[in-house]
């Protein structure tokens, strides 16, 4: 298969570039398309056959169901059963943007989509572009971050091309995306809400709306065989470069410390080393690779992917990262670091 490849001037949206997208939609294939958070791999989320091919090119298992996503709110009444008080609140302060809400669905939602769930996750996207392309298709559309499987999920379009490129229809480029990690998940279907997965929109922003939400345990933690996160995409190991990555704790001058020692361990044992860390740090590491993070939460939430992918790019074998507050929009930055290193700390 060819993927076309299109570049979108977001000051200056080309419709026929929209449409385009949208006949594929709608004919039953797969378009790449920006959203705010990352990159979606796109489908007719009405058609059975179309998310099917999803689950093909990213090599998903199964299991593992889909967000639909809409471009206009009148589409939430078709794919679900009922709208909870607590998911109007969040739907009134946050919609459209970077939060999922999982609903009792509809029985028009195929099962290919819900995985077999009698609920269904759905997202109002703010990007502009994206909210084009849904609404010029006329269906909600099923879309997972636009990665294989396993892989950290893309911020850029060229990401979404190295994984991509002669596996689906079409990738529509409208540059990089602005928050950078997948939405907020948040399930209203239970009596207490729940936080599947964080995000831009922090269980904070989330409490002061609706009070009280419970927080799944694989939001912290890896789960134990026998343990079932909430959302089945929690299950997966994820976001992992080919390096082996190690989150180092501690006080700075510590973290610092034993990280140089680490490198030039590794340094001698022939290893290419990588180091993830704050902006005012780049200087201090003695890594072969030093990428910044920048100074703030929100910029290591936005660059975080892209440099897992970099590190890739550079061939390092071993990547040793700074850790950060837990608070705010840092729930979701450590849930993703933490799945990348596949859960190993060191203690400095
Ligand atoms: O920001 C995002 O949410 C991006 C962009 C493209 O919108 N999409 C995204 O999709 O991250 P995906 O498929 O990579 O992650 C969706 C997560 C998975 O962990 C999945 O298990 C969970 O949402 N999920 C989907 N439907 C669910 C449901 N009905 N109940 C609980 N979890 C669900
Ligand atoms: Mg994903």
């Amino acid at each position: 298969m060819i993927t076309e490849f299109e570049k979108i001037d977001t000051e200056n949206i080309n419709n026929e570039i929209i449409e385009k997208a949208a006949r594929i939609l709608q004919k039953g294939g797969l378009v790449a398309f920006p959203t705010e958070t990352v990159y979606g791999l796109g489908a007719n989320g009405l058609n059975a056959d179309a998310c099917r091919k999803i689950y093909e090119a990213k090599g998903r298992p199964s299991d593992n169901p889909l967000i639909l996503h809409i471009g206009d709110i009148s589409q939430l009444k078709s794919i679900v059963s009922d709208v909870p008080k607590k998911a109007q609140k969040i739907i009134d302060a946050f919609w459209p943007g970077p939060v999922t809400i999982v609903f009792k669905k509809s029985e028009i939602v195929p099962s290919a989509v819900s995985g077999g769930l009698d609920t269904v996750a759905v997202r109002f996207p703010s990007n502009k572009t994206a909210r084009l392309i849904i609404n010029a298709a006329g269906v909600p559309v099923a879309a997972p971050s636009a990665n294989t499987s396993g892989k950290p999920s893309p911020t850029k379009a060229g990401h979404v091309l190295h994984d991509m490129d002669g596996k689906i229809d079409m990738i529509v480029d409208g540059g990089s995306c602005a928050v950078g990690l997948e939405s907020t998940i948040v399930d209203v279907t239970g009596d207490v809400p729940a936080l599947l997965r964080p995000g831009a929109v922090t269980k904070e922003m989330l409490e002061r709306v609706i009070g009280e939400i419970s927080v799944d345990p694989a939001v912290y933690k890896m789960l134990s065989k026998d343990q079932k996160p909430k959302a089945p995409g929690m299950k997966y190991k994820h976001y992992s470069p080919d390096a082996d990555v190690t989150l180092v704790t501690g006080s700075e001058k510590n973290v610092i410390d034993k990280i140089n020692a680490l490198c030039m361990q590794d340094k001698k044992n022939g290893l290419k080393t990588g180091v993830l860390c704050r902006e005012k740090n780049t200087d201090k590491y003695k890594a072969d690779f030093v990428l910044s993070a920048g100074d703030n939460i929100e910029t290591a939430g936005a660059r975080l992917f892209d440099i897992l992918r970099e590190f890739d790019t550079l061939k390092a074998d071993k990547v040793y990262s700074e850790v950060f507050d837990e608070s705010g929009e840092g729930l979701a930055v450590m849930n993703r670091l933490k799945k990348a290193a596949g859960h190993k700390f060191i203690e400095a």
